[in-house]
């Protein structure tokens, strides 16, 4: 993809997937919302543009967190649908993923949609847990001004960095969000959120605020956030949750929106908790038969759109 597709895939994307849920205003979905631009800023090389017939036609996009790889949105303009452009953009899509070397890797889509479900077993990727888009209300629960990366000097930033690779090389062996935290500081999307306990990082939440981002109007977007392992991980991620919602205060925001896979059964119960309710289901597809980083005892928030 280059910087002129970029009209072209937002078109892609709402006529896309406003067809498929039927909003009868195509133009309208998502409107407020961007994952165009921002993931090309955030690796251009994984951000694949598909041509058919001399037309853009659909596009894709990969996303690095070192070990663990997934994809979306991926789509494709309604009169080319069953034609096999979304299985070439899947193919170079796996060999990005190659390319990486990622150890895992997986998507998150219709869990009522065989059509879905039967492209990406093609891949090698089978349906596993649900999992749950929830939201809150941004409410009164703050615990004062929450520490944000933006505001550190630059030598603590390589150090919040370190620190956020710890925890989530904890959770999962070569897993790095590292490249999503400076793409929200780069792009100015949100921020990122961390608890430090002494000289320990306990947990991080990296943010997406309003328009334009991920989140949308009025919204914070928790779009991958992570507790180190350990006694209290439930109080650690309310903790952590809270400093979010006070970071949705602190820009006018009113809504809280965080996923979670249901096979971190105790994240998902603490969010529950927490007054978090599910808005959307869907189901997450995993290579091989491997958890991952979808288990009991992880404490991460993300549901890989
Ligand atoms: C999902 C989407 C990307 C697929 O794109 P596409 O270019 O039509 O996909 P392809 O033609 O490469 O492959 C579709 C496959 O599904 C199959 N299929 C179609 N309808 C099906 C059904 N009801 N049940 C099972 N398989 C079905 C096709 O036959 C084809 O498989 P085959 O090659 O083995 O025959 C496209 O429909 C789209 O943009 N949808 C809206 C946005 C969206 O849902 N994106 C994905 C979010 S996870």
């Amino acid at each position: 993809m280059q910087e002129s597709d970029f009209g072209a895939a937002r078109t892609i994307l709402q006529i896309a997937f406003g067809t498929f849920l039927g909003v009868p205003d195509l133009s309208s979905f998502a409107a407020d919302k961007d994952y165009i631009a921002t993931r090309w800023r955030a690796n251009p090389e994984a951000a694949l543009m598909a041509e058919a017939e001399g037309v853009r036609a659909g596009s894709n996009f990969a996303t690095n967190w070192g070990s663990f790889g997934f994809f979306g949105p991926l789509t494709v303009k309604p009169e080319f649908w069953n034609r096999g452009v979304a299985q070439s953009l899947l193919g170079a899509t796996m060999d990005l993923f190659e390319k990486w070397g990622v150890r895992e890797a997986g998507l998150f889509t219709f869990a009522q949609s065989p059509r879905h479900v039967h492209l990406y077993q093609k891949f090698g990727f089978w349906p596993r847990f649900l999992t749950a888009i929830m939201e809150k209300s941004v409410g009164e629960r703050s615990e004062g001004e929450p520490l944000k990366y933006s505001s550190l000097k630059e030598s603590e930033k390589r150090e919040a960095l370190e620190a956020c690779r710890v925890v989530t090389d904890a959770i999962f062996e070569g897993l790095d969000v590292t490249r999503e935290i400076r793409s929200v500081e780069d792009q100015q999307l949100g921020d990122t959120v961390l608890l430090w306990n002494g000289d320990t990082l306990d947990a991080f939440a990296v943010c997406h605020c309003g328009e334009g981002t991920e989140a949308g109007a009025g919204c914070c977007y928790v779009k991958f956030a992570a507790v180190k392992p350990g006694a209290n991980a439930e109080r650690v991620l309310e903790q952590l949750l809270t400093a979010c919602e006070a970071l949705g205060a602190e820009r006018d925001l009113t809504r809280m929106e965080a996923g979670v896979n249901l096979g971190r059964s105790r994240a998902y119960r603490s969010m529950l908790e927490q007054g978090f309710r599910t808005a959307i289901q869907g189901v997450a597809m995993q290579r091989g038969d491997l958890p991952g980083f979808n288990r009991p005892d992880v404490l991460v928030v993300d549901d890989w759109r």
